[in-house]
């Protein structure tokens, strides 16, 4: 390997969210400026295997900032856990003179990268996921755009709810983690939220839906966590059975994919620039074999440490959101 490093990749992996075009953008540019050559691996792990890698200039990245998706495209590749897979994707990398990487996922894709580090590549990550799980920063990429969208669809849910008196059970992503669920649930004004992290039995979950109507409330929003078990439709059965108890009658939404797409909020634009351009500079400077964070400013995790384990829900984020159903 040389000194000094002159060519890097970046690829995005994992499930999309609306950050990462502002982040290759990011990457791209500050790269460009350095003097750097970048190649964009298409497909993430999947196409780094595979060759899937063009060459990248300042104008292949114009008209992306408020763009949803991934113009690199992505994908979920356990692929990349053999070690065959691996090495191919050392070879790759050989052939097109690639010398440093940008990796930008969340947890599978950030031990992805951890992977190609532990084989001596120089790697870095950047955690973008609107799930919000990782370790080594308060907020990743695509996190805030996913819970604006959250809040719109709650504002208009409730809406007709109320119209109604209606109970909604709102469906929000997270499959292990509750960050979403509980964010949008105290930005939302809901009655109640329902997360993977918190047990909680059904007859507390009636209480709450029965408190709402008896406490002359208009709707009761609970918000539900897709990881939360034993789940959303396990739920709305035993309600259904006790419709004539709960005083609301009960509709559901699951929010799916939406809350993954759409343009990037101002927030998440600048967050992705911010540590795209850090990316780059700490790839180039010596500090691979690291995440780039949001913790009071840019900061660097061992990718080690950031994969360890799921980041931890908030306790008290979790009893502000007590307080504020009451
Ligand atoms: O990890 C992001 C996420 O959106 C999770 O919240 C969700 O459980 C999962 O991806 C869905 O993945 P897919 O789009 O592959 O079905």
């Amino acid at each position: 390997m040389k000194e000094k490093i002159e060519c890097i990749g970046v690829l995005t992996s994992g499930g999309d969210n609306p950050g990462l075009n502002p982040c290759i953008r990011s990457v791209v540019r500050t790269a460009i400026q350095m003097g750097l050559k970048v190649m964009g691996i298409h497909r993430g792990f999947e196409g780094l295997m595979d060759g899937e890698i063009e060459k990248m200039d300042t104008r292949s990245v114009s008209n992306i900032l408020g763009r949803g998706g991934t113009i690199l495209g992505t994908a979920r590749c356990p692929r990349f856990h053999d070690p065959k897979g691996r090495l191919e994707a050392l070879r790759t990398l050989n052939r097109h003179g690639i010398e440093g990487v940008v990796v930008i996922g969340g947890n599978g894709s950030l031990r992805g990268a951890l992977e190609l580090s532990r084989m001596g590549f120089p790697t870095i990550g950047i955690p973008g996921t609107i799930d919000n799980d990782v370790n080594g920063t308060d907020i990743s990429i695509g996190v805030d755009t996913a819970l604006n969208t959250i809040i719109d669809a709650i504002d208009k849910i409730k809406d007709t709810a109320s119209s109604h008196n209606r109970a909604f059970l709102i469906e929000t992503m997270g499959r292990n983690s509750g960050y979403l669920a509980l964010s949008s649930s105290i930005a939302g004004g809901a009655e109640l939220v329902l997360i993977p992290e918190v047990k909680i039995t059904f007859d507390e979950i009636v209480e709450t839906i029965k408190g709402a109507y008896i406490g002359g409330k208009s709707h009761c929003i609970v918000v539900i966590a897709e990881g939360w078990k034993p789940g959303t439709r396990e739920l709305v059965k035993k309600l259904n059975e006790l419709k004539d108890e709960l005083g609301f009658s009960v509709r559901v939404t699951q929010l799916g994919h939406v809350q993954r797409g759409g343009g990037a909020s101002a927030f998440d634009r600048v967050l992705a620039t911010r540590m795209g351009a850090a990316a780059v500079k700490e790839l180039v400077s010596g500090n691979a074999g690291n995440m780039i964070g949001l913790v009071n400013g840019i900061v660097l995790t061992p990718l080690e440490e950031a994969v360890a384990y799921d980041k931890r829900i908030s306790e008290d984020l979790y009893e502000l959101a007590k307080i504020m159903a009451k």
